[in-house]
């Protein structure tokens, strides 16, 4: 079953209580994004730190427009593909982690994106969250819907080529000059995880 866009959900989302969470670890909960995230993610994500290391059409300067519609964004899917990862203690947002299907041939291929507000940043909480997150993916998505998750990193980004790696991720190549922002070129490394991989403990 392909991964589809729900064209209900936005209205009745309004009136939800905070959502349980799908995921509970040491450092986080994950959960659905609620309606009172918005303000904590369009502070956290107003950020240029955040968005050097991210592509180009997450958007900088981010404002409360800007999050709210992709608080929308996220109730547009039958099974949402987008998650707040928040603290363990007050259930407030601190980071967003989700997956976008690919299309045409790859799409039982879903690519892994997350960031995380710079004030959270050196506690292990990525680490924390990618890892259980990518388990729950390919638990709760069918083999036909997810087989392979996948995750393109700026070669300058080695925050994030630990998470992937710590997370169990293989590093299967680098893309020699395959990006380019803000006027500068570099390499971008592509990291994957499938099924098997899980099969076989890694
Ligand atoms: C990348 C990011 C998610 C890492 O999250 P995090 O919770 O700070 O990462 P962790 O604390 O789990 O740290 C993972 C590893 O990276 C290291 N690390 C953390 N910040 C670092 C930095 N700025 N530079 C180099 N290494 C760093 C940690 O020391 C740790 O390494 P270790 O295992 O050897 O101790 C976060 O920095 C972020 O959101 N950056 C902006 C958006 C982004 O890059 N998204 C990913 C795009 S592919």
């Amino acid at each position: 079953m392909a991964l589809s866009a729900n064209t209900t959900g936005v209205t009745a989302s309004e009136t939800r209580p905070i959502p349980e969470p799908i995921l509970v670890t040491p450092r986080c909960i994950i959960r659905r994004f609620h309606i009172s995230d918005i303000p904590a993610v369009a502070h956290h994500a107003n950020n240029p730190n955040v968005a050097r290391r991210l592509r180009p059409h997450f958007p900088s300067p981010y404002t409360i427009a800007d999050a709210e519609a992709w608080y929308e964004h996220t109730c547009a899917w039958e099974k949402p593909l987008s998650y707040a990862i928040c603290d363990p203690v007050s259930n407030t947002f601190m980071a967003s982690i989700g997956i976008r299907p690919l299309g045409g041939d790859e799409t039982r291929t879903a690519e892994l994106g997350y960031w995380l507000g710079e004030e959270f940043w050196g506690r292990g909480i990525m680490t924390d969250a990618a890892t259980g997150f990518a388990r729950w993916v390919l638990e709760n998505f069918e083999p036909d819907e997810v087989e392979r998750l996948e995750a393109s990193v700026y070669a300058t980004n080695q925050a994030s080529q630990k998470v992937l790696t710590k997370a169990g991720f293989v590093y299967e190549g680098t893309r020699r000059r395959a990006g380019s922002k803000h006027g500068e070129v570099f390499d971008i490394l592509t990291y994957g995880m499938i099924r098997q991989d899980l099969k076989e403990g890694k």
